[in-house]
Formats: C-alpha cells, sequence, structure tokens
C-alpha cells in the first residue's frame, strides 16, 4: 500500500533528500547530474512511499516562460522517477496527480521536458505537446532551443497558443 507525502524543500528531512537523489541517480541510469538535482529543489516534492521505503519522486519548481509577450509564472515539473521494480503499477502516475494537483492550484500553466522514454506517461495523463517554436533567454540574449521542441510539454490551466514561441528563463544545466 502506497502513501503520497507533499512538502516543500524546506520540509523534507536531510536524510529523505539524500534518499530521494539515489533514487533518481538509480532511475535515471546515472544520467542524473548535480544540475538536474539543483533543479528539481526549491520548490514542492512529492514522494510516494511504501512503508519506508521511497518508489516514487517528482517536484514542481517555478519558473518563468515567456509566451505571446507576457512572463508567466510557470510550474515546472522536475526530476520524475521510479524505482525500476515498482514501474507501470501507478506510482509515477500518484506522483504526477500530486504535481498537477499543485500545478492547477497556483500556476497558469505547467511544464516539462520529458525524456524520450516518458513521452507517452505524460501525453497519457493529459499533458499536451509544445508545438510552436522554444527558445531560452541567456545573459547574452535569446537563443533558439531547437533540440528541445519536441520535448517541451505543457498543462495549460489557462488558456494558451501551444503553436506560439515559448522561451524559458536561464539556469545552469539543461535549460529546459
Ligand atoms: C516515466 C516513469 C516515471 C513512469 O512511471 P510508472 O510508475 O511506471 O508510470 P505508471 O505506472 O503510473 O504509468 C501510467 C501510464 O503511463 C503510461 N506509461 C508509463 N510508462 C510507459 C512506458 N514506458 N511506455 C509507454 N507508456 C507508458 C501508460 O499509459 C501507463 O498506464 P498503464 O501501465 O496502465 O498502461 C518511469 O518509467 C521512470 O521512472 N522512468 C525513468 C526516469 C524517467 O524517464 N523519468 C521521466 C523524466 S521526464
Amino acid at each position: 500500500m502506497s502513501r503520497v507525502s507533499v512538502l516543500h524543500t524546506w520540509q523534507v528531512p536531510a536524510a529523505t533528500l539524500t534518499t530521494v537523489r539515489k533514487l533518481l541517480d538509480e532511475a535515471f541510469d546515472g544520467d542524473f547530474g548535480d544540475e538536474d538535482w539543483e533543479h528539481s529543489l526549491g520548490g514542492v516534492h512529492a514522494l510516494v512511499w511504501d512503508g519506508d521505503e521511497l518508489v516514487g519522486h517528482g517536484a514542481v519548481v517555478q519558473r518563468r516562460l515567456i509566451h505571446a509577450g507576457r512572463a508567466l509564472r510557470a510550474g515546472y515539473v522536475e526530476g520524475v522517477g521510479v524505482r525500476a521494480d515498482r514501474r507501470r503499477q501507478g506510482v509515477g502516475a500518484a506522483v504526477m496527480a500530486a504535481l498537477e494537483d499543485v500545478v492547477r492550484g497556483a500556476y497558469p500553466l505547467g511544464a516539462l521536458s520529458a525524456s524520450e522514454d516518458a513521452l507517452e506517461f505524460y501525453a497519457a495523463r493529459g499533458w499536451q505537446r509544445w508545438r510552436g517554436r522554444t527558445f531560452v533567454l541567456t545573459p547574452a540574449g535569446v537563443e533558439r532551443t531547437e533540440e528541445e521542441d519536441d520535448a517541451i510539454f505543457v498543462l495549460p490551466v489557462a488558456p494558451l497558443d501551444l503553436s506560439g514561441d515559448l522561451t524559458c528563463d536561464w539556469r545552469d544545466g539543461d535549460v529546459w
């Protein structure tokens, strides 16, 4: 029987954060770096527990996404991972249901960059693929992020033109 806890980073004990990082390192087969971890902090975490074992995690952090001349407050989903031996049992869905509640309650849109493996997972939950062009606002100006165009999904809470341009704010590591 699993249990979901929803906590801001400051409320998650340090030992649990270490467990989350380990889960994500394993879930991404070693392809989850320090910058990816940093991107997952400072927002709201959804933690799925089976007894005292952590089996799933995801987080929503706030970012600004520029669209149609406005800097939208976005709930950006990061660090979604489920322990390999617990996949296809609804754990990821439980993580996302909790995070989507946060997005719908606090932001005009949710957004995320999907891994190749998770495209169908997000689409099945009603997340919509961005159809327009994507960019990043770097310290040196706006740059196109063409390689990300097919991976960006949004959860519109207020109406959005999905075929328009979408520009994310700047950060170290993967910008989307
Ligand atoms: C993506 C991931 C989080 C999904 O977690 P999960 O617990 O297996 O997902 P669920 O069991 O809740 O799946 C819900 C639905 O999503 C879809 N889905 C999930 N994984 C899928 C896959 N590998 N292929 C196709 N559809 C998939 C299915 O519709 C599934 O429903 P079903 O099992 O009844 O067919 C998990 O596979 C994972 O941790 N992957 C590695 C890390 C990763 O890529 N994270 C996403 C980063 S953006």
